[in-house]
């Protein structure tokens, strides 16, 4: 279908689910075992519901907001998600213009089939980058990524910590592995006995003996804030305090490591029960199942800095960078329509009054 024809985010899965190869659409979709944790990120999400105020003059409305320092058009951006290329030959590069011309900041995977420096190099000048990191069981390889990365003028390293190892992805190991490899992390995707999983395959290099002790050493190794991706509890956003994070992601992979594990948004009002002075210590974002502007609204409002989007991302480089770009839009545009409904103009004034967390309270 022809690109102006999508209006929504499940619009650009329902193309992809159609139009990518099986593997790349069992890779990009899948989930750990049951899905459990991937279909709660959004159904939760879902039960938070709005409390809009009204008579309020919503004619202007900004969205801008800063992403650990970068400025952003959306107080959202694009989460790392392996192997862009298995969507659209310009892989990551095309997420990297269409970032570039819409303003948003494109968080980089280790385990991207472009290099950094063409990555980097697609995009515009001034256009800020986050790396995320598996950190190699051969540290020297990751100082020196750490060190291009560094160079390279990439603004932040998220940290991956919620997958020592990865989640059981059933509908990724039923699809043969195509031999591919990632060229940042070298890792290489090929059968085995147990499948064709892609995560697995290509997460053989991550070390899995990682501790906190270990974050000062990739904050001295880079010279750059450190966020912690994929914190799923209040315990651990308080030690990512006390180990010097900038920031935290309640991230659980989007469901896709530890099935069974708590939706982001309950790990959200968590910190709002334990230890609400946290969202002064450190930037929170989260990710996993936002796929409407009124979702990301939800986020901001119960104090997060930014939300990441990840599968419809993946889904837009269908279309290459014209569909990432035309995502941004759509999702700004529902963004902005949420704000006005709610009755605020700058995303600055979303605050946790404008949501009832009733339905989610007692989970
Ligand atoms: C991911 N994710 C991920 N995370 C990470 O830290 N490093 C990575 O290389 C990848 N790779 C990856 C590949 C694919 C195909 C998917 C779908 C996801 C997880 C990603 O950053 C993010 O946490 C989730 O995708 C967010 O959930 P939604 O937005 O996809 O629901």
């Amino acid at each position: 279908p022809h690109l102006h024809t999508l209006i929504s985010a499940p619009d650009f899965q329902d193309v992809a689910s159609r139009t990518l190869t099986p593997k790349a659409w069992a890779f990009y979709s899948s989930a750990a075992t049951d899905l459990v944790t991937h279909t709660a990120n959004k159904s939760l999400i879902r039960r938070v519901m709005f409390r809009p105020r009204i008579l309020r003059d919503v004619k202007t409305v900004s969205t801008k907001r800063k992403i650990l320092g970068c400025s952003s058009s959306v107080p959202f951006f694009i989460s790392p998600a392996a192997m862009a290329r298995l969507a659209h030959p310009d892989g990551e590069c095309a997420l990297a213009r269409g970032c570039g011309n819409e303003g948003i900041v494109q968080c980089i995977s280790s385990n991207a089939s472009y290099p950094l420096p063409a990555i980097v190099k697609a995009g515009m000048k001034g256009q800020s980058y986050f790396l995320q990191l598996y950190v190699n069981s051969d540290r020297a390889k990751t100082a020196e990524l750490l060190q291009k990365a560094a160079m390279l003028g990439v603004k932040g390293i998220f940290v991956t910590v919620d997958a020592p190892v990865p989640g059981k992805r059933e509908a990724d190991e039923r699809v043969a592995a195509e031999n591919v490899a990632s060229a940042i992390s070298g890792a290489v995707a090929s059968n085995d006995k147990k499948g064709g999983g892609m995560g697995r395959l290509m997460a053989q290099y991550v070390d899995k003996s990682l501790i906190w002790e270990d974050i000062e050493w990739i904050k001295t190794v880079s010279g750059l804030p450190v966020v912690l991706k994929g914190v799923q509890s209040a315990a651990d956003a308080i030690m990512a305090v006390k180990y010097g994070a900038a920031g935290v992601m309640l991230s659980n992979h989007g469901g896709r490591s530890l099935d069974g594990a708590q939706p982001t948004i309950l790990v959200l009002l968590e910190l709002h029960r334990t230890c609400p002075e946290i969202f002064d210590q450190l930037e929170i974002y989260i990710d996993g199942g936002f796929e409407r502007g009124s979702d990301i609204l939800k986020a901001i409002a119960l104090g997060a800095t930014a939300v990441g989007v990840g599968r419809p991302y993946l889904y837009s480089l269908t279309y290459g960078q014209e569909g990432v770009e035309h995502l941004t839009q759509i999702l700004k545009d529902e963004l902005e329509t949420s704000m006005r409904l709610c009755g605020i103009t700058d995303i600055d004034e979303a605050h946790p009054g404008l949501v009832n967390t009733q339905g989610v309270d007692h989970l």
